[in-house]
């Protein structure tokens, strides 16, 4: 029987930290299994913002190599902008998709917001790229994060209007959110969610951050006055805090709190860095392996696009020829 196929997209921009391994890519790792999965480095998504490009070219490696490292098949990756379909389909669906969905964008909002001076078109048009990556793989589910949820969405709506208006072309997916409580805050801001985006330096802990990084930060980590060491939500700080202990450590919340009952933050805290640490100690030694030799993770890249651009074409094929093109 065919498996079912995941698809799954990331940007190769910022730093990936531990909210991005636990919420996102960890649940890709174990996806594989019952999916057929395909994970894209999405690029081109990442110059809707300024990009440098020497930067860029760096972070589009790392991001694959982080991929590799945490277990995805490196068969199943490769760099959107490898493959040509996903511009020209995006180029399609954008005259497909009313302005007043893309306008109803709450990413869009928060995103041009931060960038008030100069937003380009692309940043705006984001979602009909994202929509083309999704339709062009027949692809079932697509694993992401509840604020990608409305893009997804926005995928099956215009895959729908598509196949009611030219006949059926595109599969409809379906998103697939993870169970709450994979929502990582930041270190220095336990009300906001640990970001790429935010640069100060006790914000988040990266997945390659050294452990003399790790233990700094997670010492600094904001807390609250009490002392005791538990799972409470109106405590923002050491609940975040527990919650990666949690994730990493694999035991039950009623055991965490049994092991610290009577203990203050700061032997929590030193307890939680060590497990964190140990907790990535694989992927970084794991990464270290898979990009020691650039070249081969180039040419891994380049077989990864190989082997999935002849499903690209064949749905861009379709697209085209169902609109009456060429
Ligand atoms: P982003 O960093 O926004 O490009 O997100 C990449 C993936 O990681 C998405 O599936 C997000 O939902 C997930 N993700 C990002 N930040 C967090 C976080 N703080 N906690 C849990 N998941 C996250
Ligand atoms: N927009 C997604 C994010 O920022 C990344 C992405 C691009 C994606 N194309 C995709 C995710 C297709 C899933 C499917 O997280």
């Amino acid at each position: 029987m065919k498996r079912r196929r995941a698809f799954s997209g990331i940007q190769p921009t910022g730093n990936l930290h531990i909210g991005n391994y636990l919420g996102a890519i960890r649940q890709w790792v174990a996806l594989q299994v019952e999916f057929e999965s395909i994970f894209c480095v999405v690029d081109l998504h990442a110059i809707t913002v300024p990009q440098d490009p020497r930067v860029l070219k760096g972070k589009i490696r790392e991001t694959a190599g982080i991929l590799f490292a945490s277990g995805i098949d490196p068969k199943t990756v490769f760099v959107q902008s490898h493959i040509c379909a996903h511009a020209e389909l995006a180029w399609i669906l954008n005259c497909n998709i009313p302005m007043g969905w893309l306008n109803r964008m709450t990413q869009f909002k928060e995103k041009s917001q931060r960038q008030r001076e100069r937003v380009m078109a692309g940043l705006f048009d984001y979602p009909a790229l994202m929509a083309a990556d999704i339709l062009l793989y027949e692809t079932d589910i697509v694993p992401v994060g509840e604020d990608q949820k409305q893009h997804v969405e926005l995928a099956r709506d215009v895959a729908q209007v598509f196949n009611a208006t030219y006949g059926l072309t595109f599969k409809i997916p379906e998103p697939l959110i993870p169970e709450a409580g994979a929502r990582i805050m930041g270190l220095d801001d336990p009300g906001k969610k640990m970001s790429k985006s935010e640069d100060r330096p006790g914000h988040a802990i990266y997945l390659l951050d050294p452990p003399d990084a790790i233990r700094a930060k997670i010492m600094h980590a904001t807390t609250d006055s009490l002392r005791d060491v538990r799972f409470e939500e109106s405590r923002p700080g050491i609940y975040n805090l527990l919650v990666i202990y949690e994730a990493f450590s694999g035991l039950s919340r009623p055991d965490i709190e049994a092991r610290f009952e009577g203990r203050g933050y700061a032997d929590f805290k030193r307890e939680l860095a060590e497990v964190v640490i140990a907790g990535l100690n694989p992927l970084q030694s794991r990464y270290q392996e898979v990009t020691a030799d650039p070249a081969f993770l180039d040419s891994q890249l380049a077989e990864g696009g190989n082997r999935v651009r002849p499903l690209a074409e064949k749905a861009l094929r379709l697209a085209k020829e169902r609109m009456g093109l060429g």
